[in-house]
């Protein structure tokens, strides 16, 4: 107690940082560069004296500044891109070049093409359906026929249980619209039966055409005419005719 009072032990007291007035938070504040100085390589008006050059031209000073950061920070990046790539494309081969991509391009935009056609084929229906005697298309037709078709109205369309399919004469209507509404629906009550569950709208429009190509071909044995004799519109027109139906349907749609 006694030494404490001669030589007391000093407390700790806590250092307190200086609070600074404004004007030197101020000047501190000066001093230290902000983001937007350092990204631009700004200089301090005061040292515009050191930088410049030294040389006028009729009273305009030029100042050495230097390149602002985001400059080099950009064209040493492209510097660095442009390696990257030559070795990614060119050098490597990793990725594919302008000529492959095109070609790539284009067959995925083919097999996109053959997805929608086989779908939209798909959507034909009595009205939509259009008189089509390319190749592929009747040989379809003709295998159908051949399989389901055949035991009725024989393998030429000659008729046999069912009518002639060869002549002019039509008891449901000829035309590749008619046709193709006979064998979706059927006339079940007469032996023809309603083909829609057994065939696709597809398989029905090719047998259809496959019909229509056997007009006149006036198979031996053929089946005596039945019905009315059927005044076939040019099937250019019927083309014509739905081409103008969805064209309106189009334009309905956009009102
Ligand atoms: C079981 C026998 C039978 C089968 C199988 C059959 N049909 Fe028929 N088909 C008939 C009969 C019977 C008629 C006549 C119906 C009537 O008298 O109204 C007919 C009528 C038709 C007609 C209308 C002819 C006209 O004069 O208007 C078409 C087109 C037709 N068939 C197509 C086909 C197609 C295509 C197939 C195969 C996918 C097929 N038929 C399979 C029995 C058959």
């Amino acid at each position: 107690m006694y030494r404490e009072q001669l030589n007391p032990t000093p407390y700790s007291v806590p250092v307190k940082e200086p609070v600074l007035d404004y004007e030197a938070w101020l000047g501190q504040k000066k001093n230290k560069p902000s983001v937007w100085e350092k990204l631009l390589s700004l200089k301090p008006i005061e040292q515009e004296k050191d930088l410049e050059i030294d040389h006028a031209y009729d009273g305009i000073k030029e100042l050495n500044n230097p390149v602002p950061a985001w400059f080099n920070v950009l064209f040493f990046g492209t510097v660095i891109f442009a390696a990257g790539y030559l070795f990614y494309y060119h050098i490597g081969g990793y990725g594919d070049l302008q000529d492959q991509e095109y070609v790539n391009e284009m067959v995925k935009a083919q097999q996109e093409k053959a997805a929608f056609l086989e779908k939209s084929s798909n959507t034909i229906d009595e009205n939509s359906v259009k008189f089509d005697n390319t190749q592929t298309v009747l040989e379809e037709g003709r295998g159908i026929f051949n399989s389901n078709c055949a035991v009725c109205h024989g393998d030429k369309g000659q008729g046999i249980i069912g009518p002639n399919l060869t002549d002019e004469f039509w008891l449901h209507g000829g035309g590749i619209n008619n046709i193709f509404k006979t064998i979706k629906y059927g006339v079940p009550d007469k032996g023809m039966i309603s083909w829609e569950k057994n065939l696709s709208p597809k398989q029905i429009s090719a047998v259809s055409n496959f019909i229509m190509s056997l007009k006149d071909t006036k198979p031996v044995g053929a089946k005596a005419p039945q019905g009315e004799k059927y005044e076939e519109k040019d099937p250019q027109d019927n083309e014509m005719k739905s081409v103008k139906d969805s064209l309106s349907k189009t334009d309905a749609t956009k009102e």
